[in-house]
């Protein structure tokens, strides 16, 4: 019996380490499977219904391709393209989309709003992304890392989080590693670091899977020895472009760049980002932004060390793929027998 089948995943705390571990195993074999054009259709006549108050390219576009790989059918309802919690209520939304479709992903402004479909829907739930939480691309990121030490525990595997800890991908990160067991640093001026009862909890639960978290706002500490170093943009989608100067501030010192990597004593070591980065000049907000600021050389990241370990990177993007497939798997079919 698949134990996920009609769960939700609102966040990564709603699975335990065992029921996380097999969707990364199940993405692993997902993998595999298309690379060898052996694809088989387990979603067949499944509709899902793909809810983006925010923008995105990635988790769209995984969720579909996914979704067709997999013979369902989507209906991508952008922002402000529904009722929802204009002139129709998240509730009567939730009955409406479960009365239509097997599942609903929500990506938006409001982790509270993710919580009231899910509480009011029949179907399973899936969060592609709230201020809060972003669970699917932490599974992503999870499989790579398992990717790039075929021969490690999550246990044996040290990450360092530099940047903005408190939001959407801190906090799932801080999750993640609580339940695999990762030994992970979040790297941050104390003004960024994550909610203190997340980071409690997580801590307890992290040392129960033999990993460790810890918080510092010393860098050379934070990031000495580690295999990974995790960044992410400093201002979330949502946020008010007022804050880029506050952001600025408070994270100049926290820069993924070439002096940072010395400081992990250890020339091998690889880094994430979950994408989109602000690493040059090449985007109108990258543009405006760094120009503004008079950053010479990218944002939360230098173009050069982006352009060095791009191969990682979009290894991540492209797992995102894999294991959105492996959720939606997980959460509609009842019997897995691959
Ligand atoms: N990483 C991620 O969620 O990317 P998108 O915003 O493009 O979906
Ligand atoms: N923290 C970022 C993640 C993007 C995938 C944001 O919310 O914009």
């Amino acid at each position: 019996m698949n134990h996920l089948y009609q769960r939700d995943c609102l966040r990564l705390l709603d699975f335990t380490t065992e029921e996380l571990k097999n969707i990364i195993t199940l993405s692993e074999k997902l993998k595999k499977i298309k690379k060898n054009h052996q694809e088989i259709k387990l979603l067949k006549q499944k509709n899902i219904a793909l809810i983006f108050e925010k923008e995105s390219t990635r988790t769209r576009c995984s969720f579909e391709v996914a979704a067709f790989d997999q013979g369902a059918h989507v209906t991508y309802l952008g922002p402000g393209s529904t009722h929802l919690g204009t002139k129709e209520s998240i509730e009567d939304t939730a009955r409406v989309l479960s009365r239509l479709y097997h599942g609903i992903q929500y990506r938006g402004h409001n982790h509270r709003t993710i919580e009231i479909l899910a509480q009011y829907s029949t179907v399973p739930v899936w969060n592609g992304l709230t201020e809060k939480f972003h669970p699917t691309q932490l599974i992503a990121d999870l499989l790579t890392m398992k990717e790039i030490f075929l021969n490690k525990n999550f246990s044996d595997i040290k990450c360092a989080y530099v940047g903005d800890s408190r939001n959407n991908i801190g906090n799932s990160l801080l999750e993640a590693a609580s339940i695999v067991g990762l030994d992970l640093r979040l790297v941050s001026p104390k003004k960024c670091w994550p909610d203190k009862n997340l980071f409690i909890e997580c801590k307890k639960l992290a040392r129960k899977n033999k990993g460790n978290i810890t918080c510092t706002e010393d860098v050379k500490e934070g990031v000495k020895n580690t295999d990974f170093i995790y960044t992410d943009v400093w201002v979330s989608m949502g946020e008010d472009k007022k804050k880029w100067k506050e952001r600025i501030e408070l994270l100049k010192n926290y820069q993924l760049n070439d002096s940072m990597i010395e400081m992990t004593k250890n020339p091998k070591v690889k880094i994430l980002h979950c994408l989109p980065a602000l690493h040059d000049q090449k985007t109108s907000i990258g543009k405006s932004i760094l120009k503004e600021y008079g950053l010479k050389d990218g944002m939360e990241i230098t173009d050069n060390l982006f352009q060095k370990h791009q191969k990682t990177i979009f290894e991540q993007a492209e797992n995102r793929l894999h294991t959105i497939k492996a959720l939606l798997i997980s959460s509609l079919v009842k019997e897995i027998n691959f």
